[in-house]
Order: structure tokens, then C-alpha cells, then sequence
């Protein structure tokens, strides 16, 4: 592995593949608003699409706008209220279920706890969730993500059992609800309808729907609860309990359990209170993955210092390199690191700071806004599901923090407790 250095620009060679990454905030700007046929989408993501969620590329792009505006439309933040409703329900049993009054458990465990099914059957319905169970699916869709980075290299699916298998049991999942009719009214129904995705590439195409809404979820439902808790950030934390309705009283009536549901809906969609801001300050800085994209034709990136960077559509390395890459240059931002870079969050950019105020380089950068800053993407493919998932990561640690007094304990402190208990 060598890399090139170009100040504000690098370009990894990893098995045979070339990638340059772009950190120059006009780059990223430009990498999120330039049109497809200079730096283009589809190329970039047909390894994940193909290869991981088995959508061949002529017949699955040519739905893919439909496909994202239906999305959109269907998670519109207008929506977001009733379809919230029966989630934060299914969460509050799920979290009853698995912790009851008190109790030590992995925040990690938790929080996937709390979200795989109650997501699972917004998007896709309870009919689907009941038929399959929520454990087995769980089980399958965990394994599946585990393997998922590797299954899009070239290395052959027959030597990655765990996730071939996972992904067979997903698949015949989808299938077999598909046949029963589960899907019907369902959001996942009306997605496949109206971006008219034909009946053979439904199971696949609502695999990529269920991997993109809980793979970056999971894990930002849990930094959003674990910056909360750690003592430093105690004034932010006050700051989002003074916002929250009071637990629940023992032997509540139904009435009352729907008055405090509904009113954790309510906090978790305010995006201009103390909690939305938690939830979009820990998504900045711990954005997973990177943003791809490649060349469609050879072209200039625009750079901080008023250089331009020349990107090539073929890589000039090796034969078997152009053979590999051919279909042009892979382009990457990375907002983990981008989103440490104080040219765009001001000083102190690596600071858990949910109050933090000057984002005017931010909100310059195309189809990107706030705190999150490119965590969901950008420009025309940004993620669809941005506004579903912050209101839905919000209701998490709604929940958690109103219904229980959490501390963090580290591991040392849960191996001495465990000792004594055994002594
Ligand atoms: C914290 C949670 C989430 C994060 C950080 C996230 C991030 C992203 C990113 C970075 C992209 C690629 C955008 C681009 O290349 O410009 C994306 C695409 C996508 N996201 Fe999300 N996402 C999240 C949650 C969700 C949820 C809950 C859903 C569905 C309900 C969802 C559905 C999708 C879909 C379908 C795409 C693919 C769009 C396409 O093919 O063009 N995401 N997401």
C-alpha cells in the first residue's frame, strides 16, 4: 500500500483499486453538487448494490431516482409523527422486556435491542416481523452487516459462509412474506410499488432498504447515549432531561402511557431542541464509512488554496489496474475525519459540543446543513432517510434516559462487581 500526499488530497492504491480522498471543503463541495456525468454516483456504490445486496446494475438504476424520491416522500418529517407513535410503543415493551426495573447491561446490546424491531416493523410491518420473529431476523440481519464491507471485495461469496448464509435467510425472509401478502399498506410496500421495482428484485431491493435504516443507526443511537452519560458532558445531559415528561408512574393506565408516549414523539421531533442537537453533535463525530463517488470524465476539484486538483477518469497504474478501475477514478470524503477539520466546525471541531453555533462554512456546502454536516451524505443521493433516523435515534435516548437513571460503568468496575458477586 503506498500513498501520495497532496496536501488537502490523497490517493490510496488498495487491491487494485485507486481512491483519492478530498478533504479541501471545496472538493467536498464540489465531490456533493458536481453533475453525473462529471463525478457520478452509480459507478461509485454498483460493488454494494451488485455485489453485497445482489441488484444487478441495468435493471436496479434505472428505478434508483424513483426509488429515492419515493423514500423521501414516504419519510417526509410531515410523516414522521404517526409512524413514530408505534414505534416508541414497540421500544418502551422491548426495553421493559430486557431490563425491567434495574439492572447492568452492554449499552451496545441494549440499544440494538431497542431498535432492530421496532424499525423493523415500521418499514417493513408487524406481519412481517411476527412471521419471521424478531430474534431470528436480528440474529440473520447482525451477521449479514458484520460481513458486509468484506462481501463487496472481489474475494468470492462461497469463502464468506456466515454472511452468504445470513443474506439467504433475509432473502428468503422477503420472499415469503412477499408471497403472503405481509407487505401490503406496509412503507416497504408502497416503496417497491411506486418505484415500480419489478417482483423478482423486490427481496433484494428491500434488503438494502432494511441494511441502509439500521447499519449507521445502531451505532449512532449509541454514541448519541454514551456522550450523553460520561460526566463531562453532565450539563448537557440536565439540558435534555429538563426537556423530557416525567417516567411513568407503576401500574399506569393505558391513557397515560399513550399521553407519555406521545410526548417523547414530541421531544424526539423538536430538531431545534437540546436533544436533536445531542443526537446531531454525536452523529458528527462518529460518522461511519466514507462517501464514494468516481470520475465520470477527467476533471478538476477545486482546493482550499485556490489550486485545482486533476483527477483522472482512468488510473495510469498498473494493466490490470486500468482493467479493474476502468470505469473511472473512485472519489471519497470521509466525514469522520472532514468533520474534525475546524475550517468547517470552527475551533475545538473535535469536542463533543452540542451548543457549538458557527457553522456558516457548513451550511455553504452543497445539499448539507447543521450540525450533522455530511454524516447523511449530500447534494441529489444524500440519504433518505436522515429525518427518520435522527427523530428515531432521539427517541432512544428519550426513552433510556426517562425511564431509567443510567451510568456508564467501565469494564473493570463491572469485573470487580462480578468477582464479589461470586465470592
Ligand atoms: C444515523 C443513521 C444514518 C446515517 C448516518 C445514514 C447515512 C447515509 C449515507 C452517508 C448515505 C449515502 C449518501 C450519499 O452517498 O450521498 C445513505 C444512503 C441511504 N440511506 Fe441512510 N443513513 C442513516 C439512516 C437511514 C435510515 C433510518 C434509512 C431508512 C429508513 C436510510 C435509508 C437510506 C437509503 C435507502 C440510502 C441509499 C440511497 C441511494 O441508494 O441513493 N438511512 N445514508
Amino acid at each position: 500500500m503506498d500513498i501520495e500526499v497532496y496536501g488537502d488530497a490523497f490517493t490510496l492504491k488498495l487491491a487494485g483499486r485507486s481512491m483519492t480522498f478530498l478533504f479541501s471543503p471545496p472538493a467536498i463541495q464540489h465531490f456533493f453538487s458536481a453533475p453525473d456525468a462529471e463525478i457520478a454516483f452509480r459507478p461509485a456504490i454498483q460493488p454494494f448494490t451488485q455485489r453485497v445486496f445482489g441488484l444487478p446494475s441495468d435493471r436496479f438504476f434505472p428505478k434508483h431516482s424513483a426509488m429515492l424520491a419515493a423514500l423521501r416522500g414516504l419519510l417526509a418529517p410531515d410523516s414522521l409523527r404517526s409512524r413514530l407513535q408505534p414505534v416508541a410503543a414497540a421500544m418502551q415493551k422491548r426495553l421493559h422486556a430486557l431490563w425491567g426495573d434495574c439492572g447492568e447491561v452492554g449499552l451496545l446490546e441494549a440499544v440494538k435491542e431497542v431498535l432492530f424491531a421496532p424499525t423493523v416493523q415500521a418499514l417493513f410491518g408487524a406481519e412481517f416481523c411476527s412471521r419471521h420473529g424478531p430474534a431470528a431476523l436480528a440474529d440473520a440481519f447482525f451477521k449479514f452487516e458484520s460481513g458486509f464491507e468484506l462481501a463487496a471485495s472481489p474475494l468470492p461469496h462461497i469463502l464468506q459462509r456466515s454472511f452468504s448464509a445470513s443474506r439467504a435467510r433475509l432473502l428468503a425472509s422477503f420472499r415469503a412474506s412477499l408471497a403472503a401478502g405481509d407487505f401490503e399498506g406496509e412503507l416497504i410496500g408502497d416503496l417497491i410499488r411506486q418505484s415500480e421495482i419489478e417482483a423478482d428484485l423486490a427481496p433484494n431491493a428491500m434488503l438494502a432498504v432494511l441494511w441502509a435504516a439500521l447499519s449507521n443507526s445502531v451505532p449512532a443511537a449509541f454514541w448519541s447515549t454514551a456522550f450523553l452519560l460520561l460526566p463531562q458532558h453532565c450539563s448537557h445531559l440536565d439540558a435534555v432531561l429538563k426537556t423530557l415528561p416525567p417516567a411513568l408512574p407503576a401500574g399506569a393506565t393505558s391513557a397515560e402511557t399513550c399521553e407519555y408516549l406521545e410526548s417523547l414523539v414530541q421531544v424526539a421531533l423538536d430538531r431545534r431542541g437540546p436533544l436533536a442537537a445531542t443526537v446531531a453533535e454525536a452523529v458528527r463525530l462518529r460518522s461511519p464509512g466514507v462517501d464514494l463517488r468516481m470520475a465520470a470524465c477527467d476533471t478538476c476539484m477545486p482546493m482550499d488554496d485556490g489550486r485545482q486538483l486533476s483527477i483522472k477518469k482512468a488510473c495510469n497504474l498498473s494493466q490490470r489496474c486500468i482493467r479493474i478501475t476502468q470505469s473511472g477514478q473512485l472519489l471519497a470524503v470521509s466525514p469522520y475525519e472532514s468533520h474534525l477539520d475546524e475550517r468547517l466546525f470552527g475551533s475545538r471541531a473535535f469536542d463533543y459540543n452540542p451548543c457549538r453555533g458557527d457553522l456558516a462554512a457548513v451550511t455553504g456546502v452543497a445539499g448539507i446543513g447543521g450540525v450533522a454536516g455530511f454524516a447523511f451524505g449530500g447534494g441529489r443521493y444524500r440519504c433518505p432517510g436522515r429525518f427518520f433516523a435522527e427523530a428515531e435515534i432521539a427517541l432512544v435516548v428519550a426513552l433510556l434516559l426517562s425511564r431509567y437513571s443510567l451510568t456508564l460503568s467501565t469494564r473493570a468496575q463491572e469485573t470487580g462487581r462480578r468477582a464479589l458477586a461470586e465470592e
